[in-house]
């Protein structure tokens, strides 16, 4: 019997998972998206282009191998199309290797337009969603009034539609937001005939049957960690289960069935949007993070806030994750800084802790633990061995705090640009 890997995200997201994806899954029969949306924007580099994916699991590139959006996903027809025919324009033949979950969940225009006023109502309280309409849609899943892919086949589907659209526009009148869909709403409608041509799929049976048949699947998530809607930084937060745990959840696997939990962190931290961030960087060293990273969302463009590594957070999603092994990206974007440092504990209110923390609007000053730079072009190097003894130093001291080994380092975006000890 095989069991499902699962990689994921351990800090705020774009931690690089779309390129490990692509990296391990020659490993793999099939890679499964577990949850999230279009709110993901997953990069993946290699032969000289550049991809961008949202919906469609990292696996795609590689041939042969079966993707799956799994039930734990929401989908919006419009951004599916548009992400799916750019592939196969590209020459990528996806109607044959990708498969749709009929329990994934419907993203509806307004869906969109629930999450654009919801955050206009929030005012200086808002979260800074990714305004694809994400919370809206996870809303009406846990209220049970949600629609279903499945639902597209059935002969009801456009009488469902307009009474949830009806409840939708009730709730848009009361938070007086404006608005016109009927473009959008005539898109979504041919999208949705596009999507019919796809293998909707109960997803369950097909990824315990290819795990009963010896075959390895590997679930790809989305966001990360500290933005679960359990155990991330509450508000701002998705509205998914993005730890490991999701991956049962979102795909119908028994936690049994998990084996390895591949961790995937930034050598430093991001985060867009709203929300604590212990260890942003405000001066220059925080700009310079930014612009030697590239740190603007895959999808909107957005800066993204930049600072240092912190342990602490690193080990709680450890410990909620179970991960097994850590992949550590972007390294080379501190390849000039004389130091580095790393958060190891909080001070709150005068006391020191390991712990992060359930009020997330405590003010926390970080403790840090400084690190001499390695000063050299760790693109250079292509074995573990290769290293400088700085960045050696760096590795090992985040393995002895987590307890977990770091088992691919990448260092550049390109596929090539990936070490694996
Ligand atoms: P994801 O959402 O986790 O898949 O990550 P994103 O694609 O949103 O953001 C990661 C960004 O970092 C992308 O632009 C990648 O091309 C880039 N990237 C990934 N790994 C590395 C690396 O090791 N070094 C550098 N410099 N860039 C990387
Ligand atoms: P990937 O998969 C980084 C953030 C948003 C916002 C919060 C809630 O590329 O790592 P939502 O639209 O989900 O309701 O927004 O979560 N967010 C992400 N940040 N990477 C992502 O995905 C994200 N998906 C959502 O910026 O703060
Ligand atoms: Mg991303």
């Amino acid at each position: 019997m095989s069991k499902v890997d699962v990689i994921l995200g351990l800090q705020w997201g774009d931690e690089g998972k779309g390129k490990v994806v692509d990296v391990l899954t020659p490993r793999y029969q099939a890679v499964a998206r577990f949850q999230g949306g279009p709110n993901a924007g997953h990069t993946l580099e290699f032969n000289g282009e550049k991809y961008i994916l949202r919906s469609i699991p990292s696996g795609i590139f590689q041939g042969g191998k079966t993707n799956i959006i799994g039930n734990g996903v929401v989908l919006d027809p419009i951004l599916f199309r548009e992400e799916a025919t750019a592939l196969e324009r590209s020459g990528h033949n996806l109607k044959d290797r990708l498969q749709i979950s009929k329990k994934a969940h419907l993203i509806l225009p307004t869906h969109r337009m629930l999450d654009a006023a919801q955050e206009a109502a929030k005012g200086s309280a808002r979260i800074g969603t990714t305004g694809k309409g994400i919370g809206p849609t996870y809303t009406d899943k846990v209220s049970r009034t949600g629609m279903r892919v499945g639902e597209i086949l059935s002969d009801t589907f456009r009488e469902t539609y307009e009474r949830v659209k009806a409840r939708h526009e009730a709730t848009l009148r009361s938070l007086n937001y404006s608005y016109d869909i009927a473009a959008l709403e005539k898109e979504w409608f041919e999208a949705v005939e596009f999507l019919k041509e796809f293998r909707l799929i109960d997803s369950e049976y097909e990824i315990n049957r290819l795990l009963d048949r010896g075959q390895a699947v590997l679930a790809e998530g989305a966001q990360g960690t500290l933005l679960d809607i359990d155990f991330g930084s509450y508000p701002f937060v998705t509205s998914s289960n993005t730890v490991c745990a999701g991956a049962c959840t979102g795909l119908g696997v028994a936690p049994r069935r998990i084996g390895e939990v591949f961790g995937i962190f930034k050598a430093y931290c991001t985060r867009v949007g709203s929300g604590p961030f212990p260890t942003e960087l405000f001066d220059e060293t925080g700009t310079r993070l930014r612009d030697i990273g590239h740190e603007y969302g895959a999808v909107t463009g957005r800066e993204r806030r930049c600072g240092w590594l912190d342990l602490v957070a690193l080990k709680y999603a450890v410990m909620i994750d179970g991960v097994t092994q850590l992949i550590m990206m972007k390294s080379d974007v501190m390849n000039d800084f004389d130091t580095i440092k790393v958060a190891t504990a909080y001070e709150i209110d005068g006391h020191r802790t390991d712990r992060f923390p359930y009020d997330v609007e405590a003010p926390i000053t970080p403790v840090y633990e400084e690190f001499r730079g390695w000063k050299c072009d760790l693109r250079k190097c292509t074995r573990y061995e290769d290293f400088p003894a700085e960045f050696k130093t760096y590795v090992e001291f985040i393995e002895q705090q987590t307890g977990v080994p770091v088992r691919i380092i990448s260092v550049g975006p390109d596929r090539d640009e990936t070490i694996v000890r």
